[in-house]
């Protein structure tokens, strides 16, 4: 399973920490290998602040036959039509997930490209919110 977090994302725990958290991404994603391993999944991880570059792993996870992906696009949420037909080639679960709940925010941010392609999505429960993103993959898979 693949876990893909778009730009800014590297700098959680810096930044905004009173909207997005005091936890880094490094020590988030540590938390979720090990909830993972509990699972019997294994993660992937990726990281970048640029769209193509997000776009050319997703080509490579396509390639690959992935059973799930979560992801936190950051600001290409609202904005990348491209990230948006890049995941519509995936057949497998997608989760948006989002640290901040965007619809309790400006008004920019209401609108995701993603909300209507997604398997589901999980806003505002902090960091919680890729855990509950792998559960929800998890409980998925073992119903199909
Ligand atoms: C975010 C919400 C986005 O609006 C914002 O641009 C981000 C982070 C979140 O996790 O709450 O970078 O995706």
């Amino acid at each position: 399973m693949h876990v893909i977090n778009g730009p800014n994302l590297n700098m959680l725990g810096k930044r905004e920490p009173e909207i997005y958290g005091s936890l880094g991404l490094d020590e988030i994603n540590r938390e979720l290998t090990v909830a993972a391993k509990d699972l019997g999944l294994e993660l992937a991880f990726f990281q970048s602040n640029h769209e193509g570059v997000i776009l050319d792993r997703i080509h490579e996870i396509f390639e690959a036959n992935p059973v799930g992906i979560i992801i936190n696009p950051g600001a290409l949420t609202h904005t990348s039509v491209a990230l948006r037909d890049g995941l519509l080639l995936l057949s497998c679960p997608i989760v948006e997930v989002h640290l901040s709940n965007i619809h309790k925010r400006e008004s920019f941010r209401h609108k995701s490209m993603l909300a209507d392609i997604a398997t589901g999505q999980l806003t505002g429960f902090g960091h919680y919110g890729y855990h509950m993103a792998l559960n929800a993959i998890h409980q998925f898979l073992q119903t199909v």
